[in-house]
């Protein structure tokens, strides 16, 4: 049964922190890691937590506490890994469509780079030659993930170097003397099908005889966690037992052996997040009971963009008659969260809790309609502790030039 945070210790958090609030369980990110790391302790594997997720320094040192590493996808980010304490060793950088300059700048602070164009490969070996390892996002023309927006490995992603290029690759590589330690992969997100990544190291092994070097296979993330009642995460066991299989059965370079990188987000903070908003009007329109709370798409915007669903909870009232509600916010545009969703009958002032909000809820948040972005907490043996302010109207005007 996995970890779950009551719903005392959410209206807590609540009472004491105020809403719309973000609260993350620290052991449930220990949880997921480490049963990622045991079902591929039967690999050679490195973990890397795909930091984009949930970028809050504090979640930053504590999955470094739990011995793994991190990716990054902005020079930003890698600098908040360093911040939060990893080794350059520890953090990988995989970039997408930079400046030069920007991998200029990951390289100086010593980080694993995985660089995803040719353009951006042959000023990398212009500049470091053979003297930095680094590694090269394919393409593999693989549809895969939860919709077309979280999808980045088809064959009109503009993520990754195509496949078919390798002709072009091979040259950059030859013409520059560049070190490959590393070929990369992220086909999407959502994933709940190990065919899929099966399939990624099908189309690598076409590729791994071409680049001597290579000591890393670089799988990404996007492993499917539940978001509604009744789904289930993929089944990481059964995924690193096919993935072992898959290598074993391949005579790849001479029966080498390399180490596996996996690139997961949604798999360790997704569910460890509740985002906390207080119900501030009913409106029964005849047809639909509307309940608006006090927060929308700028604090939780996956439902708006990937239509994703978000299993909501009337914390408050726990005990009442199930009724059909549509969720909405505040914002001055449609922002619904759930449409006649069967929930608790809800009270003006009742506290919801949307589910699955670890990964990419507070760090998709935005400032939309002069709305001050949630405070953040963790909850961690049981005890809360703020990890960022609410936002207050001196932020608003922070950097606007008075
Ligand atoms: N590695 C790379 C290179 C990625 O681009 C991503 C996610 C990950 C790893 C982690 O994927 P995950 O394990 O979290 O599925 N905002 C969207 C998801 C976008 C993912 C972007 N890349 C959402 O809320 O569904």
């Amino acid at each position: 049964m996995p970890l779950q945070l009551s719903r005392e210790e959410l209206l807590d958090a609540a009472r004491e922190f105020g809403t719309p609030l973000y609260v993350y369980h620290a052991e449930r990110i220990k949880e997921q890691y480490q049963k990622l790391a045991s079902a591929f302790s039967i690999l050679d594997t490195d973990i890397f937590y795909a930091c984009k997720a949930l970028t809050n320094v504090n979640v930053l040192r504590y999955i470094r506490e739990t011995g793994c590493n991190v990716d990054c996808s902005s020079v930003n980010e890698v600098k908040l890994a360093l911040h939060a304490g990893f080794a350059p060793s520890q953090v990988l950088y995989t970039s997408n469509g930079i400046a030069f300059s920007e991998i200029e700048e990951a390289a100086d602070a010593g980080v694993h780079i995985n660089i995803d164009s040719l353009s951006n490969l042959e000023q990398f070996g212009k500049k470091y030659g053979h003297s930095y390892p680094v590694g090269i996002r394919i393409r593999p023309n693989i549809m895969a993930g939860g919709n077309l927006k979280i999808s980045t490995g088809h064959d009109t992603s503009k993520f990754g170097i195509p496949v078919n290029q390798l002709q072009q690759i091979e040259e950059t590589v030859r013409q520059n003397n560049l070190f490959i330690r590393t070929l990369h992969i992220h086909t999407g997100s959502d994933i709940k099908d190990a065919d899929v990544f099966v399939q990624g190291i099908e189309v690598l092994f076409e590729l791994i005889p071409h680049f001597p070097e290579l000591e890393v296979i670089d799988l990404g993330g996007g492993f499917k966690v539940p978001y509604e009642p009744g789904e289930e995460e993929i089944n990481v066991t059964q995924l690193a037992q096919k993935i072992k299989e898959t290598f074993d059965n391949h005579p790849v370079a001479g029966g080498k052996k390399f180490r596996l990188w996996f690139e997961p987000g949604k798999f360790l903070v997704s569910e460890c997040g509740y985002m906390l908003a207080e119900v501030t009007v009913l409106k029964d329109t005849g047809a639909i009971e509307f309940a608006a709370v006090n927060s929308g798409l700028n604090h939780l915007i996956r439902p708006m963009m990937y239509d994703a669903y978000h299993h909501i909870e009337n914390i408050s009232n726990p005990g009442g008659k199930k009724k059909l509600y549509t969720v909405t916010g505040n914002i001055c545009e449609t922002d619904t969260f759930a449409s006649n969703r069967e929930l608790n009958e809800i009270r003006e002032g009742d506290i919801l809790a949307f589910f699955n909000a670890g990964a990419y809820g507070f760090e998709m948040a935005s400032n939309y309609n002069s709305r001050f972005k949630p405070a953040e907490v963790m909850i961690r043996d049981g005890r809360a502790q703020l990890i960022r302010q609410r936002d207050t109207f001196d932020d608003l005007l922070r950097k606007q030039v008075l």
